[in-house]
């Protein structure tokens, strides 16, 4: 007897509506395109050896690295799908120096900030990469949306996730109510859930952070990951370092085992290297909806900070709540 099929993502979403009287109808239509959208991208994750996309497109984006066709693919695919779908007003993307306009005629009441393809690095090697994504409602009147739409906290958020190219692909997403993970069937094309109500364990089983950077680490970097290496009362390491090089893998690792990502800011940069509209902040409501927490490394909440530049870096802290309350401790200016 094949396993019977969980729900899929278009009908939890619309269930998710019809718990909410006031919607409308628009945000379900967002996210049903932007499904569309990743699952294009999939198929070409999917067959990128065999495509001869892999490797490098020779462009230096907006951050100053190497532009990988797939990147381009995967910007563009939503790009396209979100200008003409009727609800959104401005987009923002790495890929892209400034904001994305749409046509007055599509635009709708929602802006939406994203990484095309997060880990790209990892993709000639056919290492799990993602796509992250953040939803706010705009906060301007009129037709064309402003910057300052895109510019929210990360708690105006109405929704954020990611889809993760793995050994299989998912969807892990929230609109506020906790946060639901979804595996697509490839043979049915359909997201199914197969993760409910995810919660972080409080504990973690890993560290995550670049340690060959650890020349570069100021002092709290330092002392926290040596506390983190310190043996537990029984003489054993808590701790296994697990660092994938795509922050979406690393991240839902850490979600679902249990563990901590850092990617501090350290003498070589200032900032960190992570963006906070598309990396950082989508990435904190999901880890809070699961019950964890994502600090910057001056211990202020990720959800809390005012962006003031679209591609704005921040330090990362983020995870299991234990690791992040120890973690505050030594980063707390
Ligand atoms: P992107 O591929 O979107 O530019 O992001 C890469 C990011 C992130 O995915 C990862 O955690 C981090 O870069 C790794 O950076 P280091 O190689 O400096 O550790
Ligand atoms: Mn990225
Ligand atoms: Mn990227």
């Amino acid at each position: 007897m094949p396993k019977r099929k969980g729900i899929t993502v278009s009908r939890q979403i619309m269930d998710s509506q019809h718990r909410h009287p006031e919607a409308t109808g628009e945000l379900t239509g967002l996210l049903n395109d932007l499904i569309v959208a990743a699952k294009i991208i999939n198929s070409e994750v999917n067959m990128a050896g065999l495509a001869g996309i892999l490797g490098q497109s020779g462009q230096i984006n907006v951050q100053g690295e190497q532009v990988q066709k797939l990147d381009d693919f995967a910007n563009l695919t939503i790009k396209r799908r979100m200008e003409q779908c009727g609800y959104v007003c401005i987009m923002a993307s790495e890929e892209d120096d400034g904001v994305i306009p749409v046509l007055d005629s599509y635009a709708g009441k929602y802006t939406v900030a994203f990484d095309p393809l997060d880990g790209s690095s990892n993709i000639d090697v056919n290492v799990s990469i993602g796509t992250i994504f953040s939803i706010h409602r705009r906060k301007s009147e009129g037709t064309q949306g402003q910057i300052a739409d895109l510019l929210q906290t990360g708690r105006e958020q109405v929704a954020a996730g990611y889809i993760i190219y793995g050994s299989s692909t998912m969807l892990v997403y929230t609109v506020g109510e906790g946060v639901q993970g979804f595996t697509l069937d490839p043979s049915v094309g359909e997201f199914f859930l197969s993760h409910p109500d995810i919660k972080i364990p409080p504990k973690a089983k890993y560290y995550s952070i670049n340690e060959a950077y650890s020349r570069y680490w100021h002092d709290n970097t330092r002392a926290y990951v040596e506390h983190l290496k310190d043996l537990d009362e029984r003489g054993e390491c808590s701790y296994s370092l697990r660092y994938i090089g795509s922050l979406v893998a690393d991240f839902h690792r850490n979600l679902i085992k249990g563990g901590v990502f850092v990617y501090p800011r350290d003498r070589k940069s200032g900032k960190g290297k992570l963006r906070l509209l598309y990396e950082a902040a989508p990435l904190a409501l999901l880890v809070e909806q699961a019950g964890g927490r994502a600090i910057d490394d001056e211990g202020r909440n990720i959800l809390d900070l005012e962006p003031t530049e679209l591609h704005q870096r921040v330090p990362l802290i983020i995870g299991s709540k234990e690791e992040v309350d120890l973690a505050e401790q030594y980063f707390k200016s």
